[in-house]
């Protein structure tokens, strides 16, 4: 389990001479211009996605780089660390399996190829996937509930809202979703004055069972409930968790279970999508499960020239440690994917916005980029401004899909013609002279294509994001399953908020002593 820091690698080094000499001055023009077939070299496909790779600011000498700094760092065997069960989360000395939440029932001759404790981890995993699929189709099949209330943040909140906006198609009619992950009780109040006690099914979704916003909201909504007569807390209350305990103690009998190796983040595959599960039944969640694994078998076994989420792990360490570049915009065009960066700025910030290596040694270099966006074309009439003419350089990554469901004539064309369109104007800009209307080009952008959006689709789609940000951060030498840098904000929140219902205010810095005094003016 040796992995050596980009940093300390010769490749590292050959990519920052490299750099130096014409990295910088790399022009996307002048690299159509001389290679014809630099679409097909710098395209790359995995399963259910087609990425064009080519109008990011890379040639072949760079790419060969990063693939030399790759093998260098030893990424390839971070991954079958990763893949074989291996305790890579150190700072909590856990094992990252999220994987195996999509991994098929026993093939014991696949299993025997990683560690025995992963084998036995695999049985309930599907014990508890058949029970909660289970308990979808019960859900889906009763007619007296007609309203989910999903109650979790972060991670318990994201993922199955975001896939459940995406796969609004395959939703079943008849039944509304809700979520509520603030703890602004304008969130619950207002899905509260929708819905009744009688036919709602409140999910408190919580890895930990311990979140002061979703304790608070699942408390509040069962007061809600009571207050109004509801008395079957058993039959509309259920608990996503992996502390049955704690949720048995808030009095909820029906749970479903995981374990301290899905990271929240990455738990959209577990008990923690049952709302997703209610809402496309639990084939559709199967085909969900089978998409990521096929891109897990893509990350796992394709050669690292061909490797759809290696490239782009590497393409995001060039752009952050050597152009410098510090975010990442998300298009996607398509706006059931409109949760989409919401999730992937969890995903990626939250695993890699770290300062210091897995030893605990403060990094020379940058990590984590900002990542942000809107779906387009909304986005093309705000921010776009600043991608095309601003003063800083922001990849952008563009998600398009290429069939449509519904038979609005004209739109999807539009749709995606304004996608390519945006990417080629990014790329090939405009001289003016006059300078306010001269566009730089040579922007970067990457284009990741779907033919359908579907389960399928969708979870190669995840899987395909959440191995990047495995790359980046094994490049890095980070650890990017742990998430300490939360910790502080909660603690200080129970103290804050302490001193705002009792007055005491010793001891506090002017500006905290200053607001908590305004706060608490009449
Ligand atoms: O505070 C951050 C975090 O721990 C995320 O990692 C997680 O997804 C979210 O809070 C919610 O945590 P839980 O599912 O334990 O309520």
């Amino acid at each position: 389990m040796t992995r050596t820091r980009c940093d300390r690698t010769p490749a590292w080094e050959a990519l920052q001479t490299s750099f130096n000499a014409s990295g910088r001055a790399f022009d996307l023009r002048a690299a159509f211009a001389a290679d014809p077939g630099r679409f097909e070299t710098f395209s790359q496909t995995a399963p259910h996605v087609f990425a064009d790779l080519s109008k990011n600011l890379i040639d072949s000498a760079t790419q060969q780089l990063l693939f030399d700094l790759a093998r260098q760092t030893g990424v390839e065997q971070h991954r079958d660390a990763l893949f074989a069960g291996a305790a890579i989360n150190q700072s909590e000395q856990r094992a990252v399996l999220h994987w195996l939440l999509r991994y098929p029932p026993l093939a014991a001759a696949d299993i025997s190829q990683t560690t025995v404790n992963v084998a036995s981890e695999l049985a309930a995993v599907h014990t508890t996937l058949n029970a909660m699929l289970t308990y979808a189709q019960t859900v889906r099949a009763d007619d007296a509930i007609t309203d989910v209330v999903n109650i979790g943040i972060g991670g318990s909140d994201l993922g199955p809202q975001m896939a459940l906006l995406a796969l609004d198609e395959f939703v079943l009619p008849g039944k509304r979703f809700h979520f509520v992950s603030n703890v602004d009780g304008h969130e619950l109040a207002a899905v509260l004055k929708r819905v009744k006690p009688a036919s709602t099914l409140f999910l408190i979704a919580s890895k930990t069972f311990s979140t002061i916003e979703t304790m608070t909201n699942a408390q509040s909504a069962r007061a809600w409930f009571e207050a109004l007569g509801g008395t079957d807390v058993a039959r509309h209350f259920a608990a996503l968790t992996t502390n049955v305990a704690a949720a048995k103690a808030f009095g909820i009998r029906t749970t479903f279970g995981f374990w301290d190796w899905v990271g929240g983040r990455y738990s959209v595959w577990s008990a923690i999508g049952l709302p997703l599960a209610i809402a496309i039944g639990a084939q559709g969640f199967r085909e969900l499960l089978a998409g990521a694994h096929e891109m897990d078998e893509h990350f796992r076994s394709a050669p690292l020239e061909h490797n759809l989420p290696l490239r782009l792990g590497l393409l995001d360490v060039w752009y952050r440690n050597f152009h410098g570049f510090s975010s990442r915009s998300i298009a996607p065009y398509h706006s059931a994917l409109r949760r989409l960066p919401a999730y992937l700025q969890q995903l990626e910030m939250e695993s890699n916005g770290k300062r210091v290596d897995a030893a605990g040694a403060a990094l020379p270099f940058g990590t984590s980029p900002v990542l942000w966006g809107e779906p387009g074309t909304n986005g093309q009439h705000t921010y776009f401004q600043m991608l095309h003419q601003g003063t800083d350089v922001v990849p952008v990554e563009f998600v398009a899909v290429k069939k449509a469901p519904h038979a609005l004539p004209g739109h999807h064309t539009l749709l995606l013609a304004n996608a390519v369109a945006q990417a080629q104007a990014l790329m090939v800009g405009k001289a003016d002279a006059g300078g306010h209307k001269h566009f730089p080009g040579n922007r970067p952008s990457t284009f990741l294509l779907l033919d359908e959006l579907t389960p399928t689709s969708l979870g190669a789609l995840i899987a395909l994001q959440e191995h990047r940000v495995f790359v980046s951060g094994a490049l890095w030498g980070i650890n990017s399953f742990d998430q300490w840098g939360v910790e502080l904000g909660k603690l200080l929140a129970k103290d804050v908020h302490a001193r705002l219902t009792n007055g005491d205010l010793a001891g506090l810095d002017g500006s905290t002593k200053g607001l908590l005094q305004r706060l608490r003016t009449v």
